[in-house]
């Protein structure tokens, strides 16, 4: 029982200078804290995460939302005992009433709701991966294998390339640490790579580069593949990379993509800029047919836009028995969303991201009709992400395998790495590494 005597929030800022909430939760046994993270190229499905408006940070201030914890959410709780997450949880979504957040918003929401559950790990002596692994009603705790971004375009580098995220996945490792090494020996030599080649090696967002492919975009034969353009040419470097780095491309390391393609979805086509081509549906589903083929692409994340249910299923029955598919802004985290895409075979794996749903209790039930789907699960950061690593213990707490997380750089992104070291420590022997992960 966590009995509740102050709540308190402020606006901090994410890492990308945006404006965020941090709520603290104080009860007999401390003072526990939360930031809620937040997207760039959020889905419109997604829970609303309230901003002011007006001049101020150019409308992006959470004053707003702020003052909802303050006030409203502060006088609901405060000096009242919880048992639970649920209980707690339910309490703020009877207080905000609205099917997507809006009254109180689902930053205000979120940040109160991840606090308590630091709150409540204390109050049971258990680390915050024990309380929501009890939680989720699971024991065995599993260290995620990293979908770490080396490669950025779309909207999250000023679309240098149409897809946004071009990833490593260490799936051959065989332990939390030895890869998260892997990772970081693999970004080190593809930053190399690049500078032979007089591309950018600034950083983007999520701490992956975003190099202009554009210029090396001219249908130059690959080693790997015979003809590439700037989507493919980023796979094509990311390969170089693996070998040049000494892991076997295919075996040790793997690649996810994250296409995020809501964003180049005009008019009911999709328009590849980069390459000059307007596809269908199914022209684009052909396309990553032959990404599949050349490199060892394991998962694709939103290969498709928001609404697009159709394509989505397309793919899944063409490749789903051969890569994982994600659902992202198509799923938005939300139940109803999640079975409407099981009845329509649109994907086998959800991207678990709190702030698109507002509480831990919805979050934790999305993974668990996921997993009850034969789903798998990635937990995911987001774009303005912050120094909070909540979602490392939340991957490891319900055993998915996956984590999102960014690349090895940028404070905010080693934080969750660095928090999955430690739990690696913690659990000794007992550490399990990437299990789950069918691909
Ligand atoms: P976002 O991007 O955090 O900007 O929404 C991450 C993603 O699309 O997975
Ligand atoms: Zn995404």
């Amino acid at each position: 029982m966590v009995n509740i005597k102050k709540i308190f929030a402020r606006q901090v800022l994410d890492s990308r200078g945006i404006p965020t909430v941090e709520a603290e939760v104080s009860t007999d046994k401390g003072v526990f804290s939360a930031i809620v993270p937040s997207g760039t190229s959020a889905g419109k499905h997604e829970a609303l995460e309230l901003r002011d408006g007006g001049k101020e940070y150019f409308g992006k201030g959470v004053s707003k939302a702020v003052s909802n914890v303050n006030q409203l959410i502060a006088l609901r709780l405060e000096g009242k005992s919880f048992s639970s997450q649920k209980e707690l949880d339910g309490v703020l979504l009877g207080l905000d009433g609205t099917q997507n957040k809006s009254r109180l918003g689902a930053n205000a929401v979120l940040s109160v709701s991840m606090a308590f559950s630091r709150a409540m790990a204390v109050e049971k002596d258990l680390e915050l991966f024990g309380f929501l692994g009890e939680s989720f009603g699971n024991k065995e705790f599993v260290l995620p294998c990293p979908q770490s971004v080396f490669i950025s375009g779309g909207a999250h580098a000023d679309k240098s390339t149409d897809f946004q995220e071009f990833m490593v996945m260490p799936t051959g490792l065989k332990s939390f640490s030895s890869a998260l090494q892997c990772v970081a020996e693999v970004y080190h030599r593809l930053a190399e790579i690049l500078k032979k080649k007089d591309l950018h090696t600034n950083v983007g967002k999520e701490g992956s580069f975003a190099p202009n492919l554009k210029s090396l975009s001219l249908a130059i034969q690959g080693a790997f593949a015979p003809r590439l353009e700037s989507n493919s040419m980023a796979f094509e470097l990311l390969s170089i990379a693996v070998e040049e780095a000494g892991y076997s491309l295919g075996k040790d390391v793997s690649f996810a993509l994250d296409v995020a393609a809501s964003e180049f979805f005009k008019n009911g086509k999709y328009v590849l800029e980069t390459e000059g081509k307007t596809l269908t549906g199914g022209e684009l589903v052909d396309m990553y047919g032959e990404l599949l083929d050349v490199f060892p692409v394991v998962s694709v994340e939103d290969g498709f836009a928001e609404d697009d249910f159709e394509s989505f299923s397309e793919f899944t029955k063409k490749f789903g028995h051969r890569v994982q598919v994600v659902g992202d802004d198509l799923l938005v985290t939300n139940v109803e969303r999640i079975k409407k895409a099981v009845s329509m075979n649109s994907c086998n794996a959800l991207l678990l991201k709190p702030n698109q749903i507002g509480t831990v209790s919805e979050s934790l039930e999305a993974a668990r009709l996921a997993f009850d789907s034969k789903w798998n699960v990635v937990v995911s950061h987001r774009s303005g992400d912050t120094e909070d690593a909540f979602i490392a213990d939340l991957a490891v707490a319900i055993g998915c395998g996956q984590i999102k997380t960014g690349a090895p750089a940028r404070s905010e992104r080693t934080a969750k790495y660095n928090r999955l070291l430690r739990i690696e420590e913690k659990l000794g022997g007992k550490a399990v590494f990437g299990k789950n992960f069918f691909v």
